[in-house]
């Protein structure tokens, strides 16, 4: 049996496992994030060491072929091989240009009184470039004088060996953070997977079984929750059981009440009384016997509850033979309602795994509603067979039970309007706790002169606590 209360579970538990999931990534990806800006950081100052040094190196050697050149140069001889890509300004002391492949802006004053080379990134016409200014003294051109040597280099291949320096370092952190993410998701499903079965367990419970739930098998941040449903478990079954025994104890009671009254009533309806009176006792006699009847009801429904009844004290019992025997008692009132009530039983015993008393009361119930409910010179019919299972048939012409009704007519004290008798809408409910007992299945439908037809399936083999024949 499915209850309602599946679909919500397993979404309180995907909700929870994705609350965890958030919590856990959502710094990681934070902190994914803080990686990648320091690794852009690190990974583009990486990338500049070399290039800078190279870069130096060869103004280096620039400076010196100024410095030693005897003859007037051509802005390409200063040039080192393979550094065709550079451009370049000398300038002299006074900040006059002395040769050049293109024209660089003048240093700064606080570029010209550093020791060493300064190098920064600066915009050049449009272009992004890597800039050094290098002050040099003369030794061999103009000893003791000073130039200023300016040289430019496009920052392409630095941002090129940057990112692939950033590469190599992220996509690493990905695949980990992807790893980490599908061994998370997999070990929040297994941690889980104990509250699954949990709840897998529940749903398959019958409705009436109030068992307590096993505590070991779940997660210990979990018990204490299970521990006081245990308990609330408990507590529910006790209740139960105190109104069980509440409405049994009252019922019975009730009975010596009732039937002294109406032996009371049918006595006093011997004697000579005046007509009024007489309609008046007539009166007390028939409510006497409505509450006789509510009574017996709520009696047999307590018999019948579940929790009551010792599941071992069912055994093999003849299907065919309480029914005929039902059907012949049943007789009498049958006759007086101008019912024709039959019985087609196989000719076999059919042993059903039952007990006594539940049976009787389950298959009279089924009679007397038929017979109650179907008008006089209606015709009633209980049959007993077997195929795959053992069943009972109590079929009748009568008015029918609408299909919107079949499953209400079980609840308890549930009587569809209108049928203009008398009863206490408890006759089903007492055949669906009995059926529900015997592991029986009850279907509803319509017979074929318009009727009502109830049939029991009993399994075969339900032997569990059955004794042998
Ligand atoms: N064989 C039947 N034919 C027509 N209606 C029926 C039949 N059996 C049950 N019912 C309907 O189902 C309702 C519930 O039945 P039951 O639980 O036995 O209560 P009660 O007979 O005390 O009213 C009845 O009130 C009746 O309307
Ligand atoms: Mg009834």
């Amino acid at each position: 049996m499915s209850t309602p209360l599946g679909g919500k579970v397993e979404d309180d538990i995907l909700s929870l496992r994705h609350q965890l999931m958030n919590w856990l990534f959502t710094p990681l990806y934070l902190l994914l994030l803080f990686s990648i800006v320091t690794g852009y950081i690190a990974a583009l100052q990486l990338s500049n060491q070399p290039y800078d040094l190279a870069l130096i190196e060869r103004a280096r050697l620039m400076a010196s072929r100024f410095d030693h050149a005897d003859h007037i140069l051509q802005p390409a001889d200063l040039l080192p091989d393979g550094a065709a890509h550079l451009s370049f300004t000398v300038f002299d002391a006074r900040g006059a240009v002395m040769l050049a492949n293109a024209s660089l802006p003048h240093p700064r004053p606080r570029d010209l009184s550093a020791t060493g080379p300064v190098l920064r990134n600066v915009t050049l016409s449009g272009e992004k470039v890597r800039l050094l200014i290098l002050r040099f003294d003369s030794t061999r051109r103009e000893p003791g004088v000073h130039f200023v040597l300016a040289v430019s280099e496009p920052i392409h291949n630095r941002l090129v060996l940057g990112r692939s320096i950033l590469g190599n370092i992220v996509i690493p952190q990905f695949i980990f953070i992807l790893i980490a993410g599908i061994a998370v998701w997999i070990g929040l499903k297994r941690g889980f997977s104990p509250l699954e079965r949990l709840r897998c367990a529940l749903a398959r419970r019958p409705v009436n079984d109030l068992s307590p739930l096993d505590e070991a098998q779940v997660p210990g941040e979990v018990r204490p929750l299970i521990h006081e449903l245990n308990g609330l478990i408990t507590r529910l079954k006790i209740m139960l059981e105190h109104q069980r025994r509440f409405v049994a104890n009252a019922a019975h009671q009730l009975r010596t009440p009732f039937a002294g009254l109406r032996a009371q009533a049918e006595l006093a309806q011997r004697e000579p009384v005046t007509e009024p009176v007489r309609y008046a006792l007539e009166g007390i006699c028939e409510g006497a016997s409505r509450c006789n009847r509510l009574v017996e009801q709520l009696l047999a429904l307590a018999r019948n509850e579940p929790e009551t009844r010792n599941v071992e004290a069912m055994a093999y019992i003849d299907l065919n033979r309480v029914a005929q025997g039902l059907a012949m008692e049943w007789a009498p009132e049958a006759v007086r309602q101008g019912i024709d009530l039959g019985f087609e039983g196989a000719v076999m015993p059919i042993p059903v795994c039952a007990d006594e008393d539940g049976l009787r009361d389950m298959i009279s119930n089924l009679i007397d509603n038929a017979i109650r409910y179907t008008p006089p010179g209606g015709q009633v019919t209980v049959l007993t067979g077997m195929d795959g299972d053992a069943w009972l048939r109590v079929e009748d012409n009568g008015p029918g039970i609408p299909v919107d009704e079949r499953q209400n007519v079980f609840n308890r004290f549930y009587r569809i309007a209108g049928s203009g008798k008398h009863g206490s809408g408890l006759g089903l409910a007492i055949v669906a706790e009995v059926a529900q007992r015997f592991g029986a299945r009850i279907e509803v439908s319509e017979s074929v002169g318009g009727g009502a037809v109830f049939v029991v399936r009993f399994p075969l083999k339900t032997a569990r606590g059955c004794k042998e024949l």
